[in-house]
């Protein structure tokens, strides 16, 4: 019996071998087959490693890409479809994200949370300072939900800091612009899910709590560049949307009655500002000629990029393209904050296509900004918030679809299974009391659910640490395993702003370290022998 199935099994390989064979691909590329191959790749990687100094020039600008969900699995399996679709095996080719010379993990838990979620995070990478879920811009000292614990609670950001030393400051995501990621650059709120008043319980309102849209545009009234969605939390109660005139469900949410869309155009009529909610209109500005820019391309968030109108709706690629070439006029440089939103909706939903192809974008802007700055004067870095309970597995082989199967039934229910699983999530699905053969389903297709191991309807966060890719300026002080707030202290010291720049008056980063840093200790050190 066990003798038997390993028969089948074996010719089931070989089958499949052949059909590859035969499809014109090797198993592998002829090349790997020679030590020399990998010897010499490897020199080079290492004669480039030695080559690398250290870069302590001061960052002028900065930019954080942040891919909401992208777990390390996640990062390898974008690698792979990324691959894949340029035609290679996929496993070994380099996302822009693997060209960053240095790398750390980053510890997401919230202060209440092992496992956190989006809002704590942000709050950690923005402001520096590990909060409770589900809040934006406040410390742990404020409880989620309770308007009254937000006063003196408050904690600024990066964003601001920036502004406040004359940077211009963006954001980009393709989340609604007042989601939990965007939200703690600009905003203080107990509840990340107060978009607008209309969200919010009447009690929070009458104690004098903000909305985030309204906090979008009256913290930081400067901010030049916000590109995402989430036009109806800006527009009043029954206003209809600009694109979807019939469709109620996209009606303004504001009880207030405020049109906060035109408030802004109001204010920045006469400080070269612009207000787009169409690619084609994004596209036909000149960016040398805009100062301010509020796009908001959807009622709430972007669509996916594999389901985006490209003739409607602009990429994360195009807009990050317009958002560095209108912040880098600025002499004093930018901070720029990136978000690829939905690379976290397309895991929650069980649909990993959709998720990797998000993150796929996401590298694609990583590139396009790449090309816009340079690593003398600008300090890029990549992370996620958190994980998801994502993975992909089952021994599949070199150059196996990224959404195909493992090359082998499963020994216990003798049914196929894909590479890509979830721990928990929608994908859950049972027939007639046992698993799902997916060979009868398309797992291949855009919305496929895959399976998942506990039923839910939305698939949750993943608790393992995250990876932080870095480069330019003072991109080495982001190695080994940090906690999660560490990011936005380094970011900032690179460019000389917030609470840590002490060693930018000699404008010399790395020396003034010396003087500020190593020559007291050198003293203390000193006086204690003296005193032994
Ligand atoms: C603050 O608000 C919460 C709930 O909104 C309430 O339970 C609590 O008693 C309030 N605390 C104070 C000191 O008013
Ligand atoms: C939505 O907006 C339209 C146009 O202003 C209005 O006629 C309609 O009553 C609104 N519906 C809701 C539910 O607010
Ligand atoms: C908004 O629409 C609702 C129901 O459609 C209606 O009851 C309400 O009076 C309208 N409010 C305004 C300000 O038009
Ligand atoms: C914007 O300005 C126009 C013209 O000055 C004015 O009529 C309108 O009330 C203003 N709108 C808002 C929302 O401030
Ligand atoms: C884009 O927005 C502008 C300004 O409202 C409008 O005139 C134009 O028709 C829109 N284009 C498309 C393709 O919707
Ligand atoms: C994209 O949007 C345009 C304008 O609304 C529409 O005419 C076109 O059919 C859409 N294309 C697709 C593929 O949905
Ligand atoms: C699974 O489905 C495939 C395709 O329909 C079929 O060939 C195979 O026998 C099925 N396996 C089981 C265990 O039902
Ligand atoms: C489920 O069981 C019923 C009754 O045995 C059978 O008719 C049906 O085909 C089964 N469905 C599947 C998808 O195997
Ligand atoms: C900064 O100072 C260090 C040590 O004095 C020096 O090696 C380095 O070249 C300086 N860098 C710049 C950008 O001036
Ligand atoms: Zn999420």
């Amino acid at each position: 019996m066990m003798y038997k199935a390993g028969m089948i099994k074996a010719i089931t390989l070989i089958l499949s071998c052949l059909l590859w064979q035969v499809q014109g691909k090797p198993l592998f590329p002829e090349q790997e087959k020679n030590p020399e191959f990998w010897n010499s790749w490897a020199q080079r990687t290492l004669v480039n490693a030695l080559r690398e100094e250290l870069n302590t020039n001061y960052a002028k600008n900065l930019i954080l890409f942040l891919g909401d969900g992208m777990g390390v699995p996640t990062v390898t399996a974008a690698r792979i479809l990324k691959g894949q679709l340029s035609g290679q095996y996929g496993e070994e080719v380099q996302l822009e994200m693997d060209k960053f010379p240095y790398v750390a993990l980053s510890k997401t838990y919230n202060t209440n949370a092992q496992v956190a979620d989006s809002a704590g995070t942000a709050t950690a990478y923005l402001c520096g300072v590990k909060a409770n879920e589900g809040t934006v811009g406040v410390s742990a000292a404020a409880v989620r939900g309770w308007c009254n614990t937000t006063q003196g609670n408050e904690v600024t950001s990066i964003l601001k800091w920036a502004k406040d030393a004359g940077k211009s400051v963006g954001i980009v995501t393709t989340t609604r612009v007042m989601h939990a990621t965007p939200s703690a650059a600009y905003a203080h709120c107990v509840d990340r899910d107060w978009y607008s008043d209309g969200e919010m319980p009447a009690e929070a309102v009458q104690q004098g709590c903000k909305d985030i849209s309204r906090q979008l545009i009256e913290n930081i009234p400067n901010i030049n560049v916000i590109m995402g969605g989430g036009r109806k939390y800006m527009l009043p109660k029954n206003m209809s949307d600009v694109e979807y005139p019939s469709e109620k469900k996209y009606n303004g949410t504001r009880k207030d009655g405020r049109n906060l869309i035109q408030e802004w155009v109001n204010r920045t009529k006469y400080k070269r500002g612009h207000y787009v909610w169409n690619k084609t209109d994004l596209l036909s500005l000149n960016p040398s000629s805009v100062d301010y820019l509020l796009g908001l391309f959807e009622p709430g968030d972007l669509p996916y990029e594999l389901e985006r109108n490209s003739s409607t709706d602009p990429s994360l690629t195009e807009m990050v393209d317009v958002a560095i070439k209108i912040l880098n006029k600025n002499p004093k440089g930018f901070y720029l904050l990136v978000e690829g939103g939905r690379i976290d909706h397309g895991h929650h939903e069980g649909k990993a296509k959709q998720a990797l192809y998000e993150a796929v974008e996401m590298d694609r802007a990583i590139g396009r900004a790449d090309l816009l700055t340079s690593t003398y004067d600008t300090m890029t870095v990549i992370t996620a918030d958190h994980s998801h309970v994502f993975n992909f597995g089952g021994y599949t082989r070199r150059g196996n679809s990224i959404f195909g199967l493992a090359p082998m039934l499963s020994d216990v229910d003798q049914k196929p299974f894909t590479s890509i699983l979830y721990g928990n999530g929608p994908g859950f699905k049972l027939i007639n009391g046992s698993r799902v053969n997916v060979s009868t389903e398309d797992y291949q297709a855009n919305n496929y659910q895959a399976q998942a191991a506990i039923p839910l309807s939305s698939e949750t966060h993943g608790g393992e640490d995250v990876a932080v890719f870095s480069k330019g300026p003072m991109a080495h002080l982001l190695r080994g395993v940090q906690e999660q707030n560490y990011i936005p202290h380094v970011m900032a010291y690179a460019a000389c702003i917030g609470q840590n720049k002490d060693h930018c008056t000699s404008g010399n980063s790395s020396a003034s370290l010396a003087t500020t840093f190593y020559l007291p200790l050198g003293l203390l050190i000193v006086a204690s022998w003296l005193l032994s």
